[in-house]
This record gives structure tokens, sequence and C-alpha cells, in this order.
């Protein structure tokens, strides 16, 4: 019966885009839920689906075995999201007590999609490159624009993941141009959350960038013993500045997930994964290889470890489910004082 109704919305939707206001997609709502509104944006550590799916090749393989393959709540299979499950927005989802993670925006038109819970646009990109922050909180304007989403954004709550260090892949040679570029990508960032704020959003989560010189392709090349020190700078100062432009602004809680990585790929006490570098699945070729990729005789070209939950890391950068389930349960505590739940 729900299902119907929502379905019945959106073909409302699609025909009348000024009037659709009137349809009121929340009155379908069980009282159960959580009244809290999601609205997720930047790259693969939140993305739940964005990407396009087709044949395997580098882009689309996270909808390919055997990304996924830890992912009980979608029957172990592959959901186009960067890891063997759920991914750093799914956990917050949980946390504010939603029973889905918000919709890709990409499938929002499919039917029984319900949006009342939020719509997530965070893809491949970062603050400056790519479906950059700007682009995608683009699309939600004009989803509140059209009355698809609605404009009353009491309760909601966004979460800017722009943190996998796509925007420093090209990274400058000279010291002067790299703290240029690490400005422009902060810049970009607090621009975002300003144009959240401006369009009524009142809960701003935004991550601080993990130390990405502990990623395992910046580690690979020390057989995972240590960290790329070089790399980790990028990391400390675009977190700097960040804190210096968003500390003070009360709508915004910084996510410190340098902190939190941290105490897990360097730990001083207790040792939380087996496996704090190594990734679950590593691609066999160093360059322009990637986890789930086959050679032409259909054998692996990647080796895949028996015990995903045993390892931090699923690929080169981004975390498991079971490293997204420890970051979060570090990061719950912080998040529910901040939102007063
Ligand atoms: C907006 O929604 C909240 C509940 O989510 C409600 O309390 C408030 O009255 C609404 N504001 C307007 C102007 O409709
Ligand atoms: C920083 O941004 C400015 C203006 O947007 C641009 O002209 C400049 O090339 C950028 N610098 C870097 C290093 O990205
Ligand atoms: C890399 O580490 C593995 C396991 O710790 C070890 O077996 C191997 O010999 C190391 N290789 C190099 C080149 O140090
Ligand atoms: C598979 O990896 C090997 C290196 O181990 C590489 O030479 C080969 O080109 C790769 N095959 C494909 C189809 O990419």
């Amino acid at each position: 019966m729900k299902t119907l109704l929502v379905a019945a919305c959106f073909a409302f939707f699609l025909l009348n885009a000024a009037e659709s206001r009137r349809c009121n997609c929340d009155d379908n709502d069980d009282s159960e839920q959580s009244s809290y509104k999601l609205f997720v944006f930047g790259d693969s550590y939140a993305d739940t689906g964005n990407l396009l799916n087709g044949d395997l090749n580098w882009y689309t393989r996270i909808w390919h075995e055997p990304f996924g393959m830890s992912d009980a709540d979608h029957d172990n299979k592959p959901t186009g999201r960067c890891s063997d499950g759920l991914v750093q927005s799914d956990f917050l989802a949980k946390i504010l007590g939603l029973d889905d993670a918000p919709t890709p925006q990409r499938m929002r038109r499919n039917e029984g999609v319900d949006l009342s819970s939020g719509i997530n646009f965070a893809s491949g990109g970062g603050a400056l490159v790519g479906w950059n922050l700007d682009t995608q909180i683009d699309e939600l304007r004009k989803l509140v624009r059209h009355g698809i989403i609605d404009k009353n954004l009491t309760k909601s709550v966004a979460l800017v993941a722009v943190s996998d260090g796509s925007d420093y892949v090209d990274f400058p040679a000279e010291q002067a141009d790299q703290d240029k570029l690490i400005r422009n990508v902060t810049d970009a960032i607090v621009d975002g959350v300003k144009q959240l704020e401006d369009l009524g959003v009142d809960s701003v989560l935004v991550n601080l960038m993990p130390p990405i010189g502990c990623n395992p392709w910046n580690t690979r090349m020390y057989n995972y013993t240590k960290c790329d020190d070089e790399k980790n700078k990028i990391t400390s100062a675009h977190n700097k500045y960040l804190k210096e432009k968003l500390d003070d602004d009360e709508s915004v809680l910084l996510l410190d997930l340098e902190k939190v990585f941290n105490k897990i790929v360097i730990p001083k006490t207790e040792r939380l994964f087996q496996h704090r570098h190594v990734p679950c699945c590593e691609t066999l070729e160093m360059d322009g290889g990637f986890c789930g990729q086959h050679d032409g005789d259909g054998n692996r070209n990647y080796t895949l470890c028996d015990k995903p939950d045993d390892y931090f890391f699923w690929d080169d950068s981004n975390p498991t489910q079971a490293g997204w389930k420890v970051v979060m349960g570090q990061l719950e505590g912080p998040i529910k004082d901040f939102l007063d739940i």
C-alpha cells in the first residue's frame, strides 16, 4: 500500500512539478520512522549508488563482484558502493534512526522511491574536480525549487563527505601552488556549507580528511609497513584550514576522520584491525588495475582476502564495511551530542 501511494506521488510529480508540493508524501510514513532528513554530498566515502552501472571497467567496478560481498543488508550483492558493504552515509543514517540510507539521486525516479527522508548526491568527485560539491548542491536546490524535496528543511542534516583526496591527485610541485590549491579546495567546501545553510539545512556534518598518506595506494610502495608522511601533510594542512574556517559555526560539526583513522592505522593502545594497511581486495596491476578486474580469460586480476572484517581497508583507498562501522562508532557520540538525539 505504501509503495503504491509513493509511486502515485511520483507520477504526480512528473506530470506537474509546480503543483507537486500539495502531494505530501510524508503522510505515508509510519509513525515509527525517524523524522530526520539526511542530504548527502561528496565522494566514494558516502556514495550509495550514484555512479553508472555497466560492463566491467574502472568506473563501473563498484557494480560488480566482489564489491558488496559483506553487505547483508543488500543480499551480499554489489550496490554501487565503493566497499564490501555499507559506507559512511549508511552508518550515519542508522545513527539518525532512519530505516535506510537516503536514495541515490540517480535512482530518484525509480518506482517506489521515497524521498521523505532525504537524498544522496555523493559520487566520485571532490570539492573542485569531477561531479563536484557545487554541482551536487545545485541539484538539491533544483529539487527544492521544483517541490520534489519539501522546502521546509527543519530537522535536516547534511553530510559533506569531500574527503577521499580526489582534489589532490594532481598535486602541484611548488609549495606556493600546493598551499593555494589546499586553500581553494577548503574554500569550496566552506562555500558549500554556507549554501546549505542558506537553503535552510540546520545541521551540517563536515568530514575532515583522513591521513591519505596511510591509504593503501600510498603505503603499497613501502610494502604496507609505513605511511607516506609527505602525503599526510596535505591532510594536516587541509584540516587546519577547514577548522579555521568552520570551527566557530554553530550549525557545523567537523567529523575528525584524521583522528579516528589515525587511531586505527597507527595504534598506540588497542589494535582494532588485524590488517591496518593491506587492503582486502588488491589489484595485481599497480598501474590502472583495480579490485574486481578480470583478464581476457575471466581470471581475477586481483587478490581477495577471506575475512574482510579483519581488514580496515577494502581497496586502495576505501575502508571496508567493518572499517566504517568502527569509524562511525567512534563518531556516534559526538554526532548525537551535536544533534541532541
Ligand atoms: C517545518 O517542519 C517542522 C517539522 O519538521 C514543523 O515543526 C514546522 O512548523 C514547519 N515549518 C513550516 C513553516 O511549515
Ligand atoms: C585557485 O582558485 C583560483 C580562483 O578560483 C584559480 O585562479 C587558481 O588557479 C586556483 N589555484 C589552484 C592552485 O588551484
Ligand atoms: C613485504 O611484506 C611481506 C609480508 O609482510 C613479506 O613476505 C615480503 O617479503 C615483503 N616484501 C618486501 C619487498 O619487503
Ligand atoms: C592483469 O595484471 C597483469 C599484471 O599482473 C597485467 O600485465 C595484465 O595486463 C592485466 N590484465 C588485464 C586484462 O588488465
